[in-house]
């Protein structure tokens, strides 16, 4: 498979934002446990912003999310709905380049919803995440049943342990597998 064919296009974001995706996949359910008031959080493969604008609500007016997609397409998708819901001052958006995330800021919480089985170097992908983690930083990985066994969802685990994640829980979210890990702890 060649790295572009793998990724999920931005020609059908509206398969990803959408109502019936917000009642299965609800941003609030799913990540209200874990995102604070004040919080610098990143939303990795971020898409169309179902869950960078739902982010932009929960970290509040003192928080930030940094939505990041390789996809300028989607980014600007992601920036069009935070104006619309008056939440551009709390999204950053940055485009993943050829040599990985390219950030360095410390992000409180990361959100992996769907992305991980789309990068081609999974291994480097999630050493980086876990090195812009802060101390105690959570990474919650959602991967979509449909297209990732169980095999392959347990090589992205394993992948993530040796990054330095530890896992913490596994919550339940519908049609997925998922785990939250966490950086540096039992
Ligand atoms: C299936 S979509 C999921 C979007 C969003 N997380 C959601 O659940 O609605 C996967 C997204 O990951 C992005 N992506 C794929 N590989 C990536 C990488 N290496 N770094 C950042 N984003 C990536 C794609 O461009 C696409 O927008």
């Amino acid at each position: 498979m060649s790295e572009t064919s793998r990724i999920c296009s931005w020609k059908i974001a509206f398969a990803l934002d959408n109502p019936i995706r917000r009642l299965i996949h609800n941003p609030q359910n799913i990540l209200g446990g874990y995102i604070k008031a004040g919080q610098t959080v990143l939303d990795l493969g971020c898409g169309p912003g179902t869950f960078s604008v739902a982010m932009a609500e929960m970290v509040g007016e003192s928080g930030k999310v940094i939505a990041v997609d390789v996809q300028e397409e989607m980014l600007k998708l992601v920036r069009e709905k935070a104006a619309r819901q008056g939440l551009q001052a709390r999204i950053v958006t940055h485009k993943v380049g050829p040599g990985g995330i390219g950030l360095s800021e410390k992000v409180d919480f990361a959100l992996a919803f769907y992305m991980v089985h789309e990068v081609p170097d999974a291994e480097a992908f999630l050493k980086e995440v876990a090195s812009l983690l802060k101390p105690r930083g959570k990474l919650l990985i959602v991967e979509p049943k449909m297209h990732v066994s169980e095999d392959d969802f347990e090589k992205t685990v394993e992948v993530a342990r040796r990054a330095g994640l530890k896992i913490v829980s596994e919550p339940r979210v519908r049609l997925s597998r998922s785990k939250l890990f966490q950086l540096g702890s039992g």
